[in-house]
């Protein structure tokens, strides 16, 4: 594959066979300026995601085109240079990035990183390895080959409990579990670096909420290892059969909100990929997103953004959105309380629409649908 095509800015995303990776890659190649490189170690993902993105690409790229043949460039945005290799392994990241040269890689996206709140406090060290260790490894191959413009996948959950919700970006950063201490880490080492080298470095961080749903197409989705922890990709794995004696345990429905169940703000995988397309551009120098990110900022190019819709959703109304969209019965248990659950998380996202553009528009309705599509579509995921 070619290391560098006229007109293709090379994208590295990190992560790119995951969830919101996948989603992210399919939406930078539909702008057709990008050429994307994925690097991922399949702890938590499958190389057939990224083949299945290609292909959707590619379809899609010749339905636009038809009668007319898509142009080498334009072919070249829907294939994917996907690497297999671990972030924690230096030498074979290095590798990745020799392979474009110095200058070669325009940006990263990086996603990778391991994201159960519940894990982390079991074993911290492997998510301050993964997270925080290999995100500034990372940094620092990226500054060896002059790459320095970063979008980097942070999460509400660096909020902690958050003081009030809606939650904007000037709230205090108190994560109360490893998994939402490695986030903070790396947007605080993000920003030391931007504020070192503040002509070089640019990085933009996004707190994502909670992402749902998939590509209408039902092609591409959410495939967890094992049995799903979040809510939604359960809720689908129940109604596609792939849990014995299903039943659903509410973890606590005592909590100090309207049906007493937690709330979050979720927001539809494709609004939060378009997101990352929205940063991207605002890491463009002289682009009307990059003045507008970047005006108020005194010291070194760091910006950090809320990608959620400002909508608070409790438990069951996720689980009655989903009865609704897969026709399942669910039944539910109510038990205890999860630990590191807060009672509420909703984006104030003011300042993302304001400066990026961004608008997380897809209802929950919508949200559901989509699920539903990819997991009857795919019972068993991308496992063939
Ligand atoms: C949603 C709600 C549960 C399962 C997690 C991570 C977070 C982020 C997004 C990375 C909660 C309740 C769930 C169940 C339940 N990941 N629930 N029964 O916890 O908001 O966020 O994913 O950034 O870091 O923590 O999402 O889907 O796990 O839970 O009652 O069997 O559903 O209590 O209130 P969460 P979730």
């Amino acid at each position: 594959s070619s290391s560098a095509t006229p007109g293709l800015k090379n994208v590295l995303v990190t992560g790119g066979a995951g969830y919101i990776g996948s989603h992210v890659v399919y939406c930078l190649q539909k702008t057709r300026r990008y050429k994307v490189i994925s690097i991922d170690n399949h702890h938590n993902s499958l190389p057939a995601a990224l083949t299945r993105v290609a292909e959707l690409s590619l379809e899609e790229l010749k339905a636009s085109c038809s009668p007319d043949e898509p142009t080498p460039s334009q072919l070249e945005s829907t294939k994917v240079d996907a690497h297999t290799c671990d972030l924690t392994d230096p030498a074979s990241v290095r590798a990745v990035f020799a392979k474009y040269g110095k200058g070669g890689i325009w940006g990263v996206v990086h996603i990778a990183a391991y994201k159960a709140v519940g894990e982390s406090t079991e074993i911290p060290l492997t998510y301050y390895a993964n997270n925080v260790s290999a995100t500034l490894s990372l940094l620092q191959i990226m500054s060896e080959f002059d790459c320095s413009r970063i979008v980097y996948s942070s999460s509400a959950t660096v909020y902690g409990t958050p003081p009030e919700v809606p939650i904007p970006e000037s709230t205090r950063l108190k994560a109360d579990s490893p998994y939402g201490r490695t986030k903070v880490m790396c947007e605080t080492i993000i920003g030391d670096l931007c504020s070192a080298e503040p002509d070089k470095w640019q990085a933009i961080s996004l707190r994502y909420f909670n992402p749902a749903g998939a590509h209408p197409s039902g092609r591409i989705g959410e495939d967890p290892r094992g049995r799903p922890g979040n809510l939604l990709p359960l809720l689908a794995h129940m109604a596609v059969g792939r849990i014995p004696d299903p039943l659903l345990k509410v973890f606590g429905n005592d909590y100090p909100t309207e049906d007493g169940t937690c709330v979050r703000d979720y927001l539809h995988v494709l609004d939060l990929a378009g997101g990352h397309l929205l940063a991207l551009e605002a890491l463009e120098e002289g682009s009307e997103l990059n003045a507008t990110a970047f005006a108020d900022v005194k010291d070194g190019k760091f910006k950090a953004y809320n990608l959620g819709k400002g909508k608070g959703m409790s438990v069951y109304q996720i689980v009655e959105a989903m009865r609704k969209a897969t026709g399942f019965g669910y039944k539910t248990e109510v038990v205890g309380r999860r630990r590191g659950d807060v009672p509420a998380l909703i984006a104030d996202p003011a300042l993302a629409q304001k400066e990026l553009g961004f608008s997380a528009a897809h209802d929950l309705e919508t949200m559901c649908r989509d699920l539903w599509n990819w997991q009857k579509k795919n019972p068993k995921g991308y496992e063939t």
